[in-house]
């Protein structure tokens, strides 16, 4: 049995432990072969390899990033896509393919097996933990540790000047790492884009903050939009997906509450500072024991399915399941947390 693995998507802390997981047991249990396929889906389109096997592991577990590379190339965007891949399976002897990857990655790997048979095992992966069917990916676990770190270090030097300081962090649709990291970093203001928000109640949470003599700290997701929908967007852009990727909420927002309430505010962008890096421990554990089962699915030939944690427990869900839905905020946990608002 050989065995294709690749990663795509954005990258994200944890992805290494996968593949030495999935390496790790495939060659010492089953004696299967390994070939790894650089970034994401652009290595099977072009037949772009690179040797996997127990010595490529060696010392990765606690390295960000990825050994294979990522990209968001999706082979349906070309017309020979399908056909080209199929080749390069057959080409390097590829008996089945473990795909690690978030939303769009698994999206690919369900139709190549759902319509035309291409042997699949998915492994979810995303700092932004807006995937279905998993109640945790790794990559959260870290991006949350960083930016409850930027926070706490943000509270020192806003109090110092008394300042607004508007924290933007990662989530284009969710804001599971705002909502997370704003909770455990003690913020005064956090915005999701799971609910428009109104600048006149953000304005007044804050003026509220400096009454009590607290320099307020407002958390903001990227895809976050205020209800009237004035926001500017600098840079709105359409990845390979269509998706439109925003930037500028957090200086928008620095802007109109100082213009609004008179205090002087200042923004950090996080940016990929949240993805880079080492994993923590948590996410290293759950993405190692994310490749274990992947292997294990491999060696059943249950294909079309992917890995998720569901309580404690790593059980298979189809594929379709995980990229069917995003995963978004409840109303009602985003109203838990808006008790510390103001
Ligand atoms: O999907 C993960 C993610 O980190 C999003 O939160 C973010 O909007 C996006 O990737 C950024 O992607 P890129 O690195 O391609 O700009």
């Amino acid at each position: 049995m050989k065995v294709g693995v690749l990663t795509g998507g954005g990258d994200c802390p944890g992805l290494n432990a996968v593949i030495r997981g999935v390496v790790r047991k495939g060659v010492q249990e089953y004696g299967y072969e390994f070939v790894g396929f650089r970034d994401g889906w652009r290595g099977p389109l072009e037949g772009d390899t690179v040797r996997l096997d127990i010595p490529a592991v060696r010392g990765i577990l606690p390295r960000g990033g990825t050994i294979l590379g990522s990209s968001r190339t999706n082979p349906f965007s070309s017309e020979h896509g399908v056909r080209d891949i199929k080749a390069n399976l057959a080409k390097h002897e590829v008996d089945a393919l473990v795909a690690i990857g978030g939303e769009d990655t698994l999206g690919v790997a369900a139709r190549l097996h759902g319509e035309f048979g291409i042997p699949c095992v998915g492994v979810p992966k995303t700092i932004d933990n807006d995937l279905s069917a998993t109640d945790y990916t790794f990559g959260f676990d870290t991006a949350v540790g960083i930016a409850t770190e930027a926070i706490d270090r943000l509270h020192t030097t806003a109090e110092s000047h008394m300042r607004v300081l508007v924290v933007e962090v990662m989530g284009r649709h969710a804001g599971w790492i705002a909502l997370h990291s704003g909770l455990a970093g003690g913020a005064n203001v956090i915005l999701i884009p799971e609910q428009r928000f109104d600048i006149d109640q953000v304005c007044a949470w804050v003026t509220s903050r400096f009454r009590a003599s607290y320099a307020p700290i407002v958390v903001v997701a990227e895809g976050a939009m205020p209800k009237d929908g004035e926001l500017v967007l600098k840079d709105a852009t359409k990845d390979s997906f269509g998706h439109v990727r925003l930037s500028g909420v957090g200086e928008w927002l620095a802007k109109e509450i100082e213009a609004r309430t008179g205090k002087e505010a200042r923004t950090t962008v996080l940016g990929h500072v949240q993805r880079g890096g080492t994993p923590s421990a948590y996410d290293r554990w759950l993405a190692t024991r994310f490749g274990l089962h992947a292997i294990d699915a491999v060696r059943d030939g249950d294909f079309g399915k992917m890995v998720a944690l569901r309580g404690t427990d790593v059980v298979r869900v189809p594929i379709a399941e995980a990229t069917a839905k995003l995963k978004t905020v409840d109303p009602a946990l985003y109203k838990e947390v808006g008790v510390f608002f103001g």
